[in-house]
């Protein structure tokens, strides 16, 4: 593992970058990283956005429901790209290539389009995330919306913003009162453990339940106030690596099913803006007992 920071220490100004001077003007440190991983987000998002018109080829992922497109590959070989040029010597995990090793102990985490599915219909809920790991834990955590061009952004320590306005979780204290989001299984079509029982116990607990095809930016949206809960059963490391770090730095709760710690490896995920956790975590825990 490294001894140095997890953040390497800030550049020097660059006068003419917005996004620098917005970094000055509130006061927070604008890191290397942070810069590198924040412009290839929106150099992959706007990316997506442009070729979002055109026809898809569509690949399938071991289900029928589980797509891939070629722009997926694309994207993430822009973004690796970027990284490694800045970085090499720190691991990648993306979606769609794997797994790079390094010798930095850390470990760039990376979903280039998130909401593939949404991507191939030509429906305008997709996203970017950036996550950035070291010695375990998320340092930063960056997700771009490229269709309503919104950069979400995380640094442990330094809290949450969009398109650098401080943002933070619902004040929303009842699940009554709350709007929350879900999403199902690829292998939904199989039966067994698919969260339709859960859609039906929480449907019927809080005042709506979303399904936006979209796991990144359920918690962005979370994040920034718009959702109020978000559960899924079964995600990836590249779907909660930034954006679990957005919701905790926004003043909101994460955990696996029932109330542990989330398992990045192997998530499965409760996250809300922290007053209707247990309230979530209790009828979770009434339909599956203490199924994790
Ligand atoms: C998927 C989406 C979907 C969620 C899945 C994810 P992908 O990511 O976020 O909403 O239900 O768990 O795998 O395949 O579009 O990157
Ligand atoms: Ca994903
Ligand atoms: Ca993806």
């Amino acid at each position: 593992m490294s001894a140095s920071p997890a953040l390497a220490a800030p550049l020097e100004p660059i006068t003419n970058d917005v996004h620098d001077t917005c970094g000055k003007l509130r006061g927070s440190m604008t890191s290397l990283e942070r810069r590198v991983a924040t412009d290839a987000a929106r150099a992959a998002g706007q990316l997506l956005k442009s070729e979002l018109a055109g026809s898809r080829r569509i690949a399938y992922k071991g289900s029928p429901t589980n797509l891939v497109t070629e722009m997926d590959a694309r994207v993430e070989e822009l973004i690796v790209g970027r990284l490694r040029a800045a970085f090499p010597n720190d691991a990648v995990l993306g979606e769609e290539s794997g797994a790079r090793t390094g010798r930095s102990g850390r470990r760039w985490i990376i979903d280039p389009l998130d909401g593939t599915t949404n991507y191939a219909h030509g429906f305008p809920v997709f996203g970017v995330s950036i996550g950035l790991e070291s010695a375990g834990r998320i340092e930063l955590g960056v997700i771009y919306d490229p269709n309503l061009d919104e950069l979400f952004v995380a640094e442990r320590g330094h809290g949450a913003t969009v398109n650098d306005h401080p943002l933070s979780v619902s004040t929303t204290s009842t699940l009554d009162e709350s709007l929350l989001v879900t999403e199902f299984p690829y292998d939904i079509r199989e039966g067994g453990d698919n969260n339709l029982k859960e859609y039906s116990a929480l449907s019927l607990r809080a005042r709506a339940v979303r399904r936006l095809g979209s796991a990144v930016l359920d918690l962005a949206w979370l994040a920034c106030g718009r959702l109020d809960g978000y559960w899924e059963l079964r995600l990836a490391p590249w779907d909660v690596a930034a954006g679990s770090l957005l919701v905790e730095a926004a003043g909101g709760r994460v955990t696996n099913l029932t109330g542990g710690a989330l398992d990045l490896d192997a998530p499965s995920l409760v996250a809300t803006n922290g007053h209707i956790h247990s309230p979530v975590l209790d009828v979770l825990w009434e339909v599956r007992g203490g199924t994790p």
